[in-house]
């Protein structure tokens, strides 16, 4: 493995990540016991990165990591979110009717002690605003945040999908060592504004979704996919951009082959590419996946293979958006 410096701190973290949310949650079904032993493939790759959110499953997620975590605690660089809340208890996906953004510092201090009791550890590495809360000042949410790290509850802090503006005035109040925002060879929203005032401010982008949700990795058939699978309620799985999608995930695939990688190699090399700022976190259930995607730290994109990229993303401009309506009011706030 390789290793990236987090933003405003010593930390070394894998330059490709663990995101864990899968093993749980949103895309098709669970396997527990591959998931455990995808976790302890990791460490043996080296992979110190992983990542949760008190959301995956309603916490289930993480009491599944804790696992693994609590007898290596001191291998692992853990991150968990805050701030996605279900009316009726019950868990939902980001977005859903009855999901909403909670970024208040009574409900900080409430979530930050579930995450701790699942996790069972006493402090977190990372500790992201999975969004910011459109009605409590950014100011309050952090302010709230920071009061963590002096309690010694959280290390670090971190803001997921947040706009420009937000990221700044959170930067004043406490020093904000990652964004997490979508961001793929499909999904470029960062890349103007945001990316530069993260570099600016000296911030990492930790970059969620680096597969495309796997959009890249084959061609998709969401025939194929569960019936509560999350893709399901995607644009981009819609019968309206399904053939562009289709056309593209092989022509990506056909660029990989030339290169002699896989199309999630292909992917993860391209994020990586952009900035040694950029830490991609691949999410699987599986040791066959983990093994492909960490080899990816070693794949070299020239500046001819990453014009092909281009020219062939161009060629297929019709993805589709990367969230619902109602979920791409949650983003860049
Ligand atoms: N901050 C946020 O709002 C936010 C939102 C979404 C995700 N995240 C985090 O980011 C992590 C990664 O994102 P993601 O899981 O949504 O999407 P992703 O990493 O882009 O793609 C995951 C999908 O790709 C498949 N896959 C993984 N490696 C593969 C390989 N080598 N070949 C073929 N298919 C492969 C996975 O299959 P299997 O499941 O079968 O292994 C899964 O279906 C999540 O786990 C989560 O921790 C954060």
């Amino acid at each position: 493995m390789k290793y990236r410096k987090l933003s405003t701190t010593n930390e070394n973290l894998s330059a490709i990540g663990l995101g864990c949310m899968g093993m749980s949650f949103a895309y098709g079904p669970v396997d527990d016991k591959e998931s455990i032993a995808t976790l302890n493939k990791a460490l043996d790759l080296g992979i110190n990165f992983w990542d949760t959110a008190d959301m995956y499953a309603n916490g289930i997620n993480e009491q599944l990591i804790s696992q693994v975590l609590v007898p290596n605690r001191d291998k692992i660089f853990i991150a968990t979110k805050f701030g996605f809340r279900f009316r009726d208890g019950k868990a939902s996906h980001s977005g859903a009717p009855g999901t909403y953004v909670d970024g208040s510092p009574a409900w900080i201090r409430e979530a930050v002690d579930k995450s701790l009791q699942r996790l069972k550890i006493d402090t977190i590495d990372l500790y992201y605003a999975h969004r910011i809360d459109p009605n409590v000042p950014v100011e309050e949410t952090v302010g709230a945040m920071a009061e963590l790290v002096r309690q010694g509850k959280v290390r670090y802090l971190g803001l997921s999908e947040a706009s420009a503006a937000s990221i700044r005035k959170a930067h004043a109040v406490h020093p904000i060592s990652a964004l997490q925002s979508e961001y793929s060879v499909l999904t470029r929203d960062v890349e103007g504004e945001i990316l530069k005032t993260t570099r600016e401010l000296g911030i990492s982008l930790v970059a969620y979704s680096p597969l495309a949700r796997g959009l890249v990795t084959s061609v998709v058939d969401p025939s194929q996919l569960a019936a509560d699978d999350f893709r399901k309620g995607l644009p981009r799985y819609s019968d309206e951009h399904l053939a562009n999608n289709q056309a593209l995930a092989k022509a990506f695939g056909e660029i990989a082959a030339d290169k002699q990688v896989t199309p999630a190699q292909l992917a993860l090399a391209w994020v990586l590419a952009q900035g040694n700022d950029i830490i991609p976190i691949p999410g699987t259930k599986k040791r066959k996946y983990l093994e492909e995607n960490a080899a990816a730290v070693d794949v070299t994109l020239s500046p001819a293979d990453l014009k092909a990229i281009d020219e062939l993303l161009a060629r297929f401009p019709d993805t589709g958006g990367r969230y619902s309506e109602a979920s791409m009011k949650l983003v860049n706030n």
